[in-house]
């Protein structure tokens, strides 16, 4: 994915691009570019690397202007370089155009548009659409960019700027990838997303799949370029304009050294936001604008959580929640995977996805298929417009503000959060004998963000331990049952940020294969916080030890057994088994984030990857 900005107004257009490509470095951050229009003058500055490295080549020529596109890049077509960073510009340099997601038919338009005299100058999908624009061109620029739009096949959005119309951009979008607008007064934004506008703006417009928008000074008109049967129709966006209050300052680091330490330090309140008025006192649970009806609930026969990386160890955890409660089979499904599969789907499959950004391409796409075949989809998401929360047919949005970071924390406990709302909401309208079971996890849920706060108070013990780790080459984080998902969490947030090599295994598998790799000193990771499984457990431990591997134990605080053994320990709050992924899950967030501050590593944005995927 990339980041997209625009801006058409009075003022000088490139601080305010520069400010919207700094907040939304985190969607991609290889390259960067910037045009600028001054009168009938088009000025392209781009460069592969971060925004810094665009901001130090402008820091001598600034681009003067009212009107321009900025971009940062996540590398699909062609390698990061100058060449291939957006603005991409047409033979002549009439048209720039920056594009988020891939034109699928690149390869066809390519060929066709060499034999039509095109000087291509780059590797990427792009820029092929500024020579589309500039050969449908016949001084309308909105029927050119119409005609450049029935040409390309894909899921993308893209905003073009032309030396033809100094106060005029066109945006477009199809599928996953966002597109939102800014309306100010006597001037227009755009942008990959929300928190990006919000020091310009509190009100913005959602653009819907198949839409463009052509956006002046005064004015944004919204058209369908892709969709029968009403091409044509012109709605003025005020119609659709949402006022978002949040901070001018929320895609900011406010003082932090990362937006990971802040995000982590932002769960307590993420846990709050996600419960508020949604927990009744009673212990029932009421979601807003929530329209799941019980006879879809009571008809349910299955349940299947569907989701990507991080969203997807929400569904593991869901799953060892939802089967012994609901009494209902439940499968969790990686949706790279599924999407490909030819699996069997009915009508009494109640099936959860789970996105941080909703605009997980993957994701987006198995929810369709699993449409089309009749299954209900409640969505869990924390991105309000996104795809997912327009497809699917009931959503539960996590309240945990925008995630900036590329490694997931306070969105994935916020997920945990809503998994545990959408049980006690299934659990309503299902016969079932958990009724204390339940009234204890209302009662634990409502503490959960003070046992977060304990967990951030014992960061320096976190942080020392994370400095010995941080020396070694391979780490294996083990548990079972609900400390099997969590560590698999906090393997993949270890590596994300430190680049250290580290898997996950339930403890009970490494016997079968793994443990021929463990020799002294390998440094494993155990999770033992669950009560049921605690003294199995403790079995693994010893074979790991037999081997002379370095094991530290998460344990609950009031368990002093392996010390006792002589196995270092990491201590955890005492909670209900079936909350303690959120106190496990922060400790393992602070290890990876302290391992990688200790190797030097790009914590916010760690290499080779970006926020959302938004392609295949
Ligand atoms: O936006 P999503 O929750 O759909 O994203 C899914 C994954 O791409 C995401 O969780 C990824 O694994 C994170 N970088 C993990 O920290």
């Amino acid at each position: 994915m990339c980041g997209i900005v625009g801006y058409v107004g009075s003022e000088a257009a490139l601080p305010v691009l520069m400010a919207g490509l700094t907040s939304l470095t985190y969607r991609g951050y290889d390259s960067a570019g910037v045009a600028v229009l001054d009168g009938s003058t088009l000025q392209v500055v781009k460069c592969a690397g971060k925004v810094a490295d665009l901001a130090a080549r402008l820091a001598d020529s600034p681009l003067s202007g009212s009107t321009g596109i900025g971009h940062t890049r996540w590398a699909t077509h062609g390698e990061p370089s100058d060449v291939n960073a957006h603005p991409h510009i047409d033979t002549r340099g009439d048209f720039a155009v920056v594009h988020n997601g891939i034109f699928e038919n690149s390869s066809d338009l390519r060929e066709r548009l060499r034999a039509q005299g095109c000087l291509i100058r780059s590797q990427t999908d792009t820029e092929l659409f500024a020579h589309l624009v500039s050969l449908h061109y016949r001084g309308d620029f909105e029927a050119a960019v119409k005609a450049a739009l029935a040409e390309v096949k894909g899921s993308f959005a893209l905003v073009v700027a032309s030396r033809f119309h100094p106060s005029t951009l066109i945006a477009a979008k199809l599928d996953t990838p966002p597109l939102v607008i800014g309306i100010g007064a006597g001037e227009m934004f755009v942008s990959s997303d929300i928190s990006s506008l919000m020091r310009f703006t509190k009100r913005v417009v959602i653009l819907e799949d198949g839409e463009m928008a052509v956006l002046t000074p005064k004015n944004v008109l919204v058209d369908l370029f892709r969709a029968e049967p009403v091409v044509g129709r012109r709605r003025p966006a005020n119609e659709r304009v949402l006022s978002v209050d949040w901070p001018a300052d929320i895609a900011e680091r406010g003082g932090y050294p990362h937006f990971m330490l802040k995000e982590i330090e932002e769960q307590p309140r993420a846990i709050r936001d996600t419960l508020r008025d949604r927990l009744l006192e009673d212990g029932r649970v009421a979601i807003e604008d929530f329209t799941l009806a019980p006879a879809t609930v009571r008809r349910a026969r299955r349940v299947i959580f569907l989701s990507c990386g991080t969203a997807y160890h929400a569904g593991l955890v869901g799953q060892y929640l939802f089967e012994p409660i609901l009494n209902l089979p439940v499968q969790v499904e990686i949706a790279s995977e599924f999407r490909y599969r030819q699996p069997v789907i009915g009508l009494d499959d109640l099936v959860v996805a789970i996105s941080q950004s909703g605009e997980t391409a993957d994701t987006v796409s198995a929810v369709r298929r699993v449409q089309e075949r009749g299954a209900t989809v409640v969505a869990i998401t924390n991105v309000i417009g996104s795809t997912l929360s327009r497809v699917a047919d009931h959503v539960l949005f996590t309240r945990a503000g925008p995630e900036i970071a590329v490694a997931s924390t306070k969105a994935f406990t916020a997920q945990l959060v809503a998994v545990h709302l959408l049980l006690r909401y299934l659990a309503q309208y299902r016969p079932h004998q958990h009724e204390k079971l339940l009234y204890q996890l209302g009662l634990g849920l409502r503490q959960l963000d003070g046992v977060v706060e304990q967990v951030l108070q014992r960061t320096a013990t976190i942080q020392a331990f994370a400095a010995q780790l941080a020396s070694h080459e391979d780490v294996y984080f083990i548990g079972r049952n609900l400390d099997e998902p969590i560590a698999r969490e906090g393997s993949l947030k270890l590596k994300e940020i430190s680049y250290i090599h580290s898997e996950a295994y339930p403890a009970g598998e490494l016997k079968h294969g793994t443990l021929a790799l463990l020799s002294p000193g390998t440094a494993v990771i155990a999770l033992a916080t669950q009560s049921d499984i605690y003294e199995k457990m403790v079995s693994n431990i010893q074979e790991v030890l037999a081997r002379k591997a370095w094991v530290t134990a998460l344990v609950p605080e009031d368990e002093s057994e392996l010390e006792a053994m002589g196995v270092g320990t990491l201590r955890v709050p005492r909670v209900n088994d079936l909350l303690a992924p959120v106190p496990n899950v922060v400790t393992l967030q602070l290890l990876a984030y302290h391992c990688g501050v200790a190797r030097g590593c790009e914590i916010d944005q760690p290499r080779n990857l970006a926020k959302s995927v938004t392609v295949e």
